[in-house]
């Protein structure tokens, strides 16, 4: 992001406002994407008021420029902003979230709403959210409604509706704006049909026109490397009814770096089954190369993304079309149903409240409806193409635990990842990034880019290291376990204890790695491995009863070493947890409420590290 100057550093924010007349800043903190595209959703919204409001990415602003907060008035502020890890706010928003934390500006003169991103299975829940809203009004702003915060585990896109429903209104009347119905409704981007010749076309690059064909580092999420898939191996086997995969890539000479424990961001692209029933559908021609310009020309914005492209890049690389179909685009599509029926019951579904909403929640979240089964179910109803892009959020990158060392695999990185593929009803729902990679050869190459991460650990001591990595909750453990081949290569670790705990269904079926973890175990670059099986024998077994069994081994690391844990939160995470609560509790004659308060302070030390999904 660096490398690029964005527009409008030389004339900062606070100018902007006021030359462009814009009376609403929106600053997102986004991670994946969410906080972005509800900001902008939020900017349109206000639009029904004759609004204009400035979308900020804050790591596009200058430091010092922040201080700048306290010059506007009559400015209402409002932060969509996502906590992550252990309470963090995201990459972009880091120096935003530490100038909130420590300035005592005077923010007397505006007003302010926050809406936090968090999920509940995660502690820490919509940390940042609370502290912007707290600051915010302890440095003076005035509050125009309560903090929202949205669970990600539950229903995120539900309960930012609700509270967008009571902020608009509530905004309104604090700065006396006037409804204006018709205004909203009104089109964002205005489509440009154009001729031109295929190699002055985005063709799924994201950064610069044809950075696939020059790449040129630093390679960084605005401007992923392109990498050439090595290998694409399946680890299931063939007894397995799922599939999970190794893949190599070849970093070749991007200069890409990266440590064990870090993420492998992946720029998937949309099944062109599912590309292809839209073309079908909505009957316009696939390779008509197109812009779509804003209509507010000054927005930083120009485009909803990388144009001029063709429609068929656009609907592959740009936008999902997988994902439930939100219920603004429900509406916004239900006027060019000429069936009537059709038409009466996607406004019914878009209603947002009372029997409209709890057949959304049925039809289209629960049963995962995306905007292709909508336009297929609803098939009178034919909305220009241009406008379906304009509505539809943007693909989103995915994010891969690495399971490889950088210092044992040269010049390549790993990621090792389960399949998603179930079935509803008849319908075949496939996750959008493991299908693409699932089908991608050896040769072909895959927008990627590293995201550092703050599972780090020494191996120069004596303490005991338990990694607890139940299926691709492996992936890191792999990396860290590789690292410490190296390492003792080359003399330089310790005599600590490193043990691994892993945990599978069935040990024919999906024990992954398995020769691999035993000739580990064999030359003693890992101590002890445990392996639970969940699904071979009558009762079920988990890691956490290997940790029961294993008692010494894992307080020991608790008392002075790492323990270390990766895959799903909300159960293996959450249960693990509270084995290791139950232990230190027997182990330390205390109650259980004060062995969760000795676990906090385990976290806290950093010796405890988690990183779950
Ligand atoms: P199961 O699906 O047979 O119940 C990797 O996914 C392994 O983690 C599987 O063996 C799975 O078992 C197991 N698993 C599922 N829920 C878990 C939990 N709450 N705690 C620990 N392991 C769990």
């Amino acid at each position: 992001s660096q490398s690029r100057t964005p527009a409008y550093t030389d004339e900062g924010f606070a100018a902007r406002l006021k030359n462009e007349h814009r009376d609403i800043l929106i600053i997102y903190g986004s991670q994946t994407g969410t906080a972005e595209e509800l900001s902008g959703r939020l900017s349109k919204n206000f639009t029904r008021y004759g609004r204009k409001s400035l979308v900020l990415d804050p790591e596009e602003v200058e430091e010092d420029e922040w201080t700048k907060l306290g010059e506007l008035e009559n400015t209402l502020l409002v932060l969509c902003v996502a906590t992550y890890g252990e309470g963090d706010p995201t990459d972009n928003a880091q120096k935003l979230i530490e100038w909130i934390k420590t300035t005592d500006v005077d923010l007397s003169k505006i007003q302010f709403a926050v809406f936090g991103l968090g999920n509940k299975t995660y502690e820490h829940y919509n940390e940042i959210g609370k502290i912007c809203d707290r600051r915010l009004a302890e440095l003076g702003a005035k509050r125009v409604i309560e903090l929202g915060m949205g669970d990600d585990d539950a229903n995120l896109e539900e309960d930012f509706c609700k509270w967008r429903d009571m902020f608009l209104p509530a905004a309104a009347t604090s700065f006396g704006w006037e409804l204006d119905p018709e205004a909203e409704s009104a089109r964002q981007y205005k489509l440009q049909l154009m001729e031109t010749t295929p190699d002055r076309l985005y063709s799924g690059e994201f950064g610069r026109l044809n950075s696939h064909v020059k790449p040129r580092p630093p390679f960084d999420q605005k401007t992923p490397y392109f990498a050439t898939m090595k290998v694409n191996r399946e680890l299931h086997t063939d007894k397995s009814d799922r599939s999970c995969r190794h893949i190599e890539f070849d970093l070749g000479t991007s200069m890409i770096r990266y440590e064990a424990g870090d993420h492998l961001g992946v720029y998937p692209t949309n099944e062109s089954r599912l590309v292809d029933t839209i073309c079908s559908l909505l009957e316009f021609d696939p390779n008509q190369a197109f812009k779509l310009i804003n209509l507010d020309e000054e927005s930083n914005k120009k485009h909803p993304f990388p144009c001029p492209t063709t429609f068929r890049v656009a609907l592959t690389h740009y936008v999902d079309i997988s994902a439930p179909v939100k219920a603004h685009v429900l509406k916004a599509i239900a006027e060019f149903a000429s069936d009537e029926e059709h038409k009466k019951k996607l406004i019914l579904l878009s209603s947002n409240e009372g029997e409209g909403h709890a057949l959304f929640n049925d039809f289209v979240t629960r049963e995962r409806r995306s905007i292709v089964d909508i336009l297929a179910e609803f098939s009178s109803c034919k909305p220009p193409i241009d406008l379906v892009l304009e509505l539809l959020p943007r693909l989103q990158v995915r994010y891969y635990s690495i399971s490889s060392s950088p210092k044992a695999v040269d010049k390549s990185v790993h990621i090792t990842a389960v399949v998603t593929q179930y079935k509803i009803g008849e319908r075949q729902i496939n996750g959008v990034c493991t299908t693409f990679l699932r089908h991608k050869n050896v040769g072909d190459t895959v927008p990627i880019f590293v995201r550092k991460s703050t599972m780090r650990m020494s191996y120069n001591d004596s303490q005991t290291v338990v990694m607890i990595g139940p299926g691709t909750g492996i992936a890191p453990f792999r990396g860290f376990i590789q690292e410490r081949k190296v390492l003792m290569e080359r003399g330089t670790v310790g005599g600590g204890k490193f043990a691994l705990f892993f945990g599978c269904r069935h040990p024919e079926i999906d024990y992954i790695y398995k020769d691999e973890l035993e000739t580990y175990k064999t030359d003693n670059v890992l101590s002890h491995l445990f392996v639970a099986f969940s699904r071979n024998g009558p009762k079920k077994v988990y890691v956490q009863d290997k940790l029961v069994e294993e008692e010494e081994l894992v307080y020991a690391a608790y008392e002075s070493g790492y323990i270390l844990i990766c895959g799903d939160a909300k159960n293996m995470c959450r249960d693990v947890q509270q084995t290791l609560i139950k232990m230190i509790s027997k182990r330390e004659s205390v109650s259980e409420e004060d062995a969760l308060g000795k676990f906090r302070v385990f976290e806290k030390s950093r010796r405890y590290l988690a990183d779950v999904w």
